[in-house]
């Protein structure tokens, strides 16, 4: 394996630290110098670029959030010229306008590198069939999962999101040797291969590279015994690149590797903004480090996890994401994340590894519902069990009680993307 290793994966903690400082001052500087939101944010929280002299330095300066990035719409953060914009990407979100991203020639070049690097620590090799079965378009993951799979010197099948039953059809005829898709849309695709009469342990595939959304460890064994095959974590965001930001090797599975020497992470504690010693739990915030065209400063991700120490690669490790504080659902003073619920569901046999969260207001309290899908030929008897067994599973682990709905098989909305987990319905009740 460290044969296959790039130039970056090879620098010792101290070269990459001493990296890392370099490519910091030089991003603060072309921040503060190009985009008039950084320099009026420094100036406003009294610091300047040559301030930072180490890396604890850069605790001193100002976050920057989801926020900051819509009030600049569309182009306000970038750093370059215009015509410097070699491609632009957005995320949806889920109230208001897009957050727009842009990259350079280097980015992109970088981006391809970084997704390149991701597939190799999944397992992927040069030669090797690559589906990606991520959304093309405005969304990062199809394009930017593309871009690696050919740095990486793969051969690359775009089927993009959508259209189930043909892309059973696609990876029965192409034989690919790696997917890379959403874990529910996995899902989905597992649905699909039953209904058409074909195993789905019998495909070319070996490795799949799930990632967009949070998935549990009950979530992998699921998919790499139906599919036989080995699933490993892929994380990312637009704001800092897309996918390929961290990923998880496939010889240890413990986590995902940080790409240090092009982002810069740092866990702080979601209330004051403290900056935490790795192994605490707390947001994800990052620096980007390498960036031209939108450089980001002590991003605040929203996402929770915490760093540990490096194991198949120097670069420090992140645990897989539990969910987004904005995920979380507070119930009756209990936070509670869609991932707790996952690891419930899919330990009860009954029911199939579909399901959703609807929120209700009953009087002046929240209410929760499971609602999971039965597997076919489940029983009443067994069906009513499971519905006891998960209640009681959420009282026991969560410390919260709820409801719980087994419904029918094929009911639930199946994921094509990313899926949303939970139903608001708590401004119409
Ligand atoms: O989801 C980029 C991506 C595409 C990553 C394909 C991996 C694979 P956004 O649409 O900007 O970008 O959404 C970013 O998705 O802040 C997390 O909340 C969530 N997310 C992404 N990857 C993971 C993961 C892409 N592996 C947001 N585990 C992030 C948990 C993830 N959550």
């Amino acid at each position: 394996m460290s044969d296959l290793l790039d130039a970056g994966e090879r620098l010792g903690r101290d070269e990459l630290a001493a990296l890392q400082l370099e490519r910091l001052r030089a991003t603060l500087h072309h921040a503060y110098d190009n985009v008039p939101f950084y320099r009026e944010s420094f100036d406003k929280a009294g610091v300047r670029p040559e301030d930072c002299r180490s890396l604890t330095d850069l605790a001193r300066f100002p976050f920057t959030a989801k926020t900051d990035l819509r009030e600049q719409y569309p182009f306000g953060m970038f750093a370059v010229d215009r015509s410097e914009i070699r491609r632009i990407h957005a995320s949806s979100g889920t109230t208001g306008r897009p957050t727009v991203v842009g990259y350079t020639e280097r980015d992109l070049d970088t981006w391809a590198d970084v997704v390149a690097r991701s597939i190799r620590a999944a397992g992927g090799r040069p030669g090797h069939r690559v589906h990606v079965a991520y959304g093309y378009g405005l969304f990062t993951g199809g394009l930017g999962a593309h871009y690696g799979a050919e740095r990486l010197g793969c051969t690359v099948i775009p089927a993009s999101g959508g259209m189930t039953a043909r892309q059973v059809q696609l990876i029965q005829d192409f034989e690919p040797d790696v997917i890379m898709v959403t874990p529910s849309y996995m899902l989905t695709l597992l649905d699909e291969f039953e209904r058409q009469g074909v195993d789905p342990r019998g495909t070319s595939l070996k490795v799949g590279i799930f990632g967009a959304e949070p998935w549990t460890e009950e979530m992998r064994r699921e998919i790499e015994e139906r599919f036989a095959i080995d699933a490993v974590d892929i994380y990312g965001l637009s704001e800092v690149m897309g996918p390929g930001v961290a990923q998880e090797c496939v010889e240890t599975k413990d986590g995902l590797h940080i790409w240090e020497d092009h982002f810069l992470p740092e866990i702080v504690d979601p209330v004051t903004g403290e900056v935490l010693p790795d192994g605490e739990e707390g947001e994800l915030v990052f620096t980007s480090l390498t960036k031209e065209a939108m450089p980001v400063v002590r991003y605040r991700t929203r996402d929770l996890t915490r760093l540990l120490p490096g194991t198949a690669r120097v670069f420090r490790r992140m645990e897989k994401v539990t969910g987004r504080s904005d995920d979380m659902v507070i119930l009756r003073g209990v936070n509670l994340f869609p991932t707790q619920i996952e690891e419930i569901v899919l330990r009860t046999p009954a029911v199939a590894p579909h399901f959703q969260l609807r929120l209700t207001r009953e009087g002046r309290l929240d209410a929760l519902t499971v609602r999971a899908e039965a597997r076919p030929g489940a029983t009443p008897e067994q069906r009513a069990e499971a519905a006891r067994v998960i209640a009681a599973a959420v009282k026991d682990g969560i410390g919260v009680s709820v409801a719980v709905e087994v419904v029918d098989p094929e009911t639930l909305e199946r994921s094509v993307g990313k899926i949303k987990r939970i139903v608001d319905l708590r401004d119409r009740a």
